[in-house]
């Protein structure tokens, strides 16, 4: 299968930084949100962005007017119709996502591929939801997704062989490095570093530390680009939250259980970065 034309549904984070990397990668890309508002949004963030990348002479004027013609957004879904593969990235909600995959079947072509940028959810109920099961898995990008190296393709066993392929081989084309993994809830990233998260809030909790000696603790201990409540700013409290919910509901493991912290501040809107207060104020 050959892809051209990629449809991103969802304009959050996630969604603009894929919009970004596949048009660079030479994709036609369709950003569908909720909103015309959204969806103008998506646009300017990353015009934004792209001049900020000319003026530091990392893309020419010329590159980045190419990559925002490769660019369209739009709040109709029916947009989507035409495109060889969509990447869902909305909410990290399953009947949110679950409804929409329903939705897609209907009005994307019956050969595309659809997959989820989901971070830890069930790919196979995704595909569950839709009536082309084989052709539905999980290309699971890293934030923010131009920087990231990693895409985890995630193989749910109802996925065609022919389906890993292409995702993969469009990871590839992206200029990521792809791993594969079962459909198991995190992953390989997430699974992992998702106790480690929850530990460092229970650490500071428990009061063995301050928040900033943690982060400098693990920066500078373990080389790590940044310290644990830095980087649970930059993923958003919501969506960190929602995946150790997910971690919990599968493996009952008493690391994934989200420390109490972390619920607080999702209920009091303190999501991080997006919101400009976390653990941090922006
Ligand atoms: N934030 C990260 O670090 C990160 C990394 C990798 C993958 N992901 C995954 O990417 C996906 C999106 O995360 P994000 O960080 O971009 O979140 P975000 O909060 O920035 O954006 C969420 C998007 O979902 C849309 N949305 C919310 N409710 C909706 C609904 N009912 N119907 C349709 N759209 C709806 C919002 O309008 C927004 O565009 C999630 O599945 C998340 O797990 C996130």
């Amino acid at each position: 299968m050959n892809i051209q034309r990629v449809g991103v549904l969802g304009s959050g984070i996630m969604g603009s930084g894929l919009a970004e990397v596949a048009a660079r990668a030479g994709y036609d890309v369709v950003v569908r949100s909720r909103s015309q508002a959204g969806a103008d949004a998506v646009y300017t963030g990353l015009d934004a962005g792209l001049v900020k990348q000319v003026a530091r002479e990392k893309l020419t004027d010329e590159e980045r007017q190419a990559i925002l013609g490769r660019i369209t957004v739009t709040d109709d879904i029916s947009e989507l119709a035409l495109a060889d593969l969509v990447i869902e990235s909305v909410v990290e909600n399953l009947a949110v996502k679950k409804a929409l995959f329903a939705q897609l079947d209907e009005i994307v072509r019956p050969e595309a591929i659809l997959a989820t940028n989901t971070s830890t959810l069930p790919v196979v109920d995704l595909a569950m939801a839709t009536k082309r099961p084989e052709l539905v898995c999980g290309i699971h990008f890293f934030n923010p997704a131009p920087m990231m190296k990693l895409v985890e393709i995630i193989r749910p066993i109802t996925a065609a062989d022919e389906t890993i392929a292409v995702a993969t081989a469009f990871a590839a084309s992206c200029g990521k490095d792809a791993v594969e993994v079962k459909d198991r809830a995190g992953f390989i990233v997430n699974a992992l570093l998702f106790p480690y998260l929850n530990n460092a809030v229970r650490m500071w909790e428990q009061g063995t530390a301050s928040m900033a000696d943690i982060d400098t603790a693990m920066q500078g201990g373990c080389n790590f680009p940044m310290g644990p409540f830095a980087l649970l700013d930059l993923v958003g409290l919501d969506t960190s939250l929602s995946i150790l919910d997910a971690l919990y509901q599968e493996f009952r493991d008493a690391n994934y259980a989200a420390v109490p912290t972390i619920r607080r501040m999702v209920a009091a809107g303190q999501l991080g970065r997006k919101a400009k207060q976390g653990f941090y104020t922006y």
